[in-house]
């Protein structure tokens, strides 16, 4: 291949002439839009008709369910929701919320204005409630000293208490109800997690210690076998399990 005598007849890939490679390119590849027309405007408006028509019917047959071809119900025409309440469990049927009853009585009849709204008690005075091992643990201890009372001195949560005293709440102070109520209020509040008290478990307790006078010490309160619950109350959750031992006669 040769570029020292061009002609008119060249490959236009062996010269560097603009001129010439344009000319050879417009010889070799005629340009031929002028001769395309376009699809005519009835064609596509047609076969927008037919998709739209396609995605109607489609949406009818199987589309929100309307034409009953889709249902999400498995349980079929039958099923009913269950109300909330009915998920309520065990507590007699009258109450409904012991913990909500236990927290109008914490506020109103003034455990809140010694162990605070937020269960942390007052420094050197008033011993926590949240997280509390009274609380959480043995609920035959903790009736015993809120419905007896409490004085002397007394570790909660590894600090000593003891330059204030704990006063009694026993019936007639406060009722069966309440007393259950308040006990479950605060060992379900500010992130305690034990179990509900019930009002036939309060009541046993109170029919069997009826007559005590004396406030509890803590010496007294730690005589009562940790694993010892009310009857009829929750055993305490599987790790908090302690050896059982039978309460003392
Ligand atoms: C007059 C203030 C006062 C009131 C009211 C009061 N407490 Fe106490 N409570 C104390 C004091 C003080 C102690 C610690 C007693 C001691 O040092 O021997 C205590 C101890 C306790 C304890 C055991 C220790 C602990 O922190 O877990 C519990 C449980 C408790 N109180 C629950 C209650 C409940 C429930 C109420 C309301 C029904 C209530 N208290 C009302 C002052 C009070």
């Amino acid at each position: 291949m040769s570029t020292d005598r061009p002609s008119d007849n060249i490959d236009y890939r062996a010269t560097l002439n603009v001129a010439r490679v344009h000319n050879a390119l417009s010889r070799e590849h005629p340009d031929r839009t002028a001769e395309s027309k376009p699809v005519s405007l009835w064609v596509t408006l047609g076969a927008i008709a037919v998709t739209a028509l396609g995605f109607t019917f489609y949406g009818a047959q199987r589309g929100t369910g309307s034409g009953d071809v889709l249902n999400y119900n498995k349980f079929g025409a039958s099923y009913q929701p269950v109300t909330p309440e009915a998920l309520v469990p065990e507590t007699g049927g009258v109450q409904v919320n012991l913990a909500a009853i236990g927290e109008k009585v914490y506020k109103g009849k003034g455990c809140v204005a010694c162990h605070q709204a937020n269960g942390l008690g007052q420094a050197g005075l008033y011993p926590p409630l949240a997280g509390s091992e009274w609380v959480l643990g043995s609920t035959e201890r903790l009736a015993s000293l809120v419905g007896y009372g409490l004085m002397g001195p007394v570790t909660v949560k590894g600090q000593q208490y003891g330059a204030a005293i704990m006063p009694a709440h026993a019936p007639p102070i406060l009722s069966p109800k309440e007393f259950a109520g308040v006990l479950s209020y605060i060992r379900q509040a500010w992130g305690n997690t034990a179990s509900e008290i019930s009002v036939e478990s309060v009541s046993e307790f109170f029919a069997r210690t009826k007559g005590r006078t004396a406030m509890y010490t803590e010496a007294e309160l730690l005589a009562i076998p940790e694993s010892t619950m009310l009857v009829g109350a929750a055993a305490p959750p599987a790790d908090a399990a302690a050896p059982t031992t039978p309460p003392a006669p």
